[in-house]
């Protein structure tokens, strides 16, 4: 069920008087009472990518490391899942939620009914609307990349490598997640200032491998004069990549291929001169996170916004990268 925005602001506890919405009287933000070891809730998105497993796998290896217990929840694929996952956990009484949020909107009612039981939230790898929850006041902090330079990244390798002229096809993640929206704009406001590059036609794949496959295979057929891919993962580059081959199409000569994550596939298409190029996305979140919790915990205040160093990979330093890939 997708909420509109005044129910959204009701799902977070705001009241409407007059026309005029207030926000919730529980303003102020959790704390965390110090500990050798805490009970911390990880609500994951999904698991059908290898970037979602090497994010999962980096919180398990980080609790384990410090002996700290991890109470783990896939939602896979459904925000009104990981809504009542975040639910569960407040149930359980975990000490910290680090929350994944599959889309920007819809995980609103997670982050502030956190807030209201008491127990803080990082926000990890994905965003939330910033107009329905603010980092420091409604939940600690966000952790994660700058989508919106990873899409300007990809969009300044491809324009230089074309030689400013390229007809896109793009393949968007997730409708209303926080990456999807970003990498678009990102994108979007590079290649504005050079009128020969054009997206031809936009569409979701869910950043998932078979429906990159399916909706760059009909989006093709809508447009066989297209001559490069900007895809928002590697997952669907790769499915992107497996339908260009069944069309007799040769990835890299006759589609130029911009992509994120750096997956061990995506960085092996580069080095097979499949790819042009991937943008870092980086999964593993484990000691950042872990160590934000302990820096709380301490009583120190976090930066509302932490966010990763991405690097750009391409043929040239793809074989060095490799041994780090998922
Ligand atoms: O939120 C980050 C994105 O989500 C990654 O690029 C993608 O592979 C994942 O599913």
């Amino acid at each position: 069920m997708t909420m509109n925005r005044r129910n959204l602001l009701k799902a977070a506890g705001a009241i409407t008087i007059g026309g005029f919405t207030f926000r919730p009287a529980y303003a102020e933000l959790p704390k965390l009472k110090k500990k050798d070891k805490y009970k911390v809730g990880f609500a994951q998105t999904e698991s059908n990518n290898p970037w979602r497993l090497a994010q999962t796998k980096s919180m398990e290896d980080e609790a384990a490391k410090r002996g700290w217990q991890l109470v783990y929840t896939d939602a896979a694929g459904s925000a009104a899942k990981q809504v009542a996952d975040v639910r569960s956990m407040i149930a359980q009484k975990v000490d910290f939620i680090l929350l994944a949020p599959r889309e920007e909107k819809p995980l609103i009612p997670a982050v502030m009914e956190a807030k209201k039981a008491g127990i803080p939230l990082i926000l990890v790898d994905r965003n939330v609307d910033q107009t329905l929850a603010k980092g420091g006041e409604d939940y600690v902090a966000f952790i994660g990349s700058d989508f919106v330079k990873e899409g300007l990244l990809a969009a300044e390798v491809l324009t230089k490598a074309v030689g400013g002229k390229a007809k896109i096809i793009e393949l968007q993640g997730t409708v209303g997640s926080s990456p999807a929206n970003d990498r678009m704009t990102g994108f979007k406001d590079y290649i504005k200032d050079h009128p020969g590059m054009e997206i031809i036609a936009s569409q979701s794949g869910d950043f998932a491998r078979d429906k990159g496959r399916q909706v760059f295979e009909t989006l093709y057929q809508a447009h066989p004069e297209a001559t490069a891919l900007y895809s928002h993962n590697d997952e669907m580059t790769m499915g992107a990549i497996a339908a260009m081959e069944a069309a007799g199409k040769v990835p890299g000569k006759d589609l130029i291929i911009a992509s994120i994550d750096g997956t061990k596939d995506a960085t092996q298409a580069l080095l097979d001169g499949k790819v042009l190029v991937v943008v870092e996305c980086n999964p593993k979140f484990g000691p950042a996170a872990f160590a934000a919790i302990e820096k709380y915990g301490n009583g120190e205040t976090l930066e509302t916004r932490l966010v990763n160093v991405d690097r750009v990979f391409t043929k040239e330093n793809a074989a060095e990268y490799m041994p780090e890939a998922y």
